[in-house]
């Protein structure tokens, strides 16, 4: 990916992870600079990574090409008006706050931003993120280019051609992670009743969530259904389980949980 000059506004958990794949990756320490209210000069990020740290939000904006805004969503208005003395027009801004939308963005800051909008989940953490990219119209293919190997740094990327499927991108990656845990939790507690000791349990169910989501990455040729249907031998013990999930409906509780998801991230639209 190309080098440009690159700051992020916020270092806290999202930022950190991005920067820690970027610098991993080769990305060179002097163009990354992280600014934040209690950034210092024996930070983690200075010391770890070798980035710049700063507490000046207006000066590290001046000096880069590209601006990660990476604060909470309800801090993003005030962070944006202190930077009104920055000429947007020469520069990338990329926006990974969850829930504003790039119009809000651009009223936020007073002037039309070539903004690219992400939403990653919680596994970027970890390096294993899936993000949702939508560009605003006016962003060239060499910044979309950029920002998806920026946020590739820290998982896959999946570029939607219209802002409104980022809430689809939340519904199906970002509020996924929950899902996944929400269910392995319920398997937890059920090996736990049938004898096994807390850790016993925990082990059972994360290695073959594990070996569950390694078979569908390894195989892409076979679609996740065909999957299912290998390992399940007609009157065996998973085809039970499965009628039981069947006969309470799973495919549209999780049809109505995702449709939960999208609705609520158009009214957190509304919220900014
Ligand atoms: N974490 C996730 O899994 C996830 C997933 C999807 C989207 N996101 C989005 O990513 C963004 C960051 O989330 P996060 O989890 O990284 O949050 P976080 O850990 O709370 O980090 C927020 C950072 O913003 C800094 N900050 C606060 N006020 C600031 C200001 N005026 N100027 C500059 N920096 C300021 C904080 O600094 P101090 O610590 O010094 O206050 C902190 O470093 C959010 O908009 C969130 O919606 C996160």
């Amino acid at each position: 990916m190309e080098h440009r000059s690159l700051t992020f506004i916020g270092a806290g958990n999202m930022a950190r992870s991005i920067i820690a794949g970027l610098v991993n990756a080769g990305y060179p320490t002097k163009a990354i600079t992280a600014s934040s209210p209690s950034a210092h000069p024996g930070d983690v990020l200075s010391t770890d990574y070798g980035i710049q740290t700063t507490r000046d939000n207006l000066h590290a904006c001046q000096a880069a090409d590209v601006i990660v805004l990476a604060v909470k969503p309800q801090l993003m208005a005030q962070v944006l008006s202190d930077l009104s003395a920055v000429d947007w027009s020469s520069k990338l801004v990329i926006s990974i706050a969850a829930g504003i939308s790039t119009h809000r963005l651009c009223e936020m800051a007073g002037t039309t931003l070539n903004l690219v909008r992400v939403m990653p989940n919680t596994p970027s953490l970890v390096g294993q993120g899936m993000s949702g990219l939508f560009a605003s119209s006016q962003v060239t293919d060499a910044d979309k280019r950029y920002a998806t190997a920026l946020m590739e740094a820290v998982g896959e990327v999946c570029c939607v051609d219209e802002e409104a499927k980022i809430n689809g991108v939340i519904a199906a990656a970002g509020s996924a992670p929950a899902y996944f845990f929400r269910f392995m939790e319920a398997m937890q507690q059920e090996a736990i009743r049938q004898g096994f000791s807390d850790e016993q349990a925990r082990q059972l169910v994360q290695q073959a969530a594990k070996g569950a989501a390694e078979m569908v990455v390894s195989n892409t040729d076979t679609t996740i259904g065909q999957l299912r249907e290998q390992v399940t031998s007609k009157g065996g013990t998973t085809a039970e389980a499965l009628r039981v999930f069947d006969q309470h409906g799973i495919g549209d509780i999780v049809a109505q949980a995702m449709q939960a998801a999208v609705s609520r991230a158009e009214q957190m639209e509304q919220e900014f």
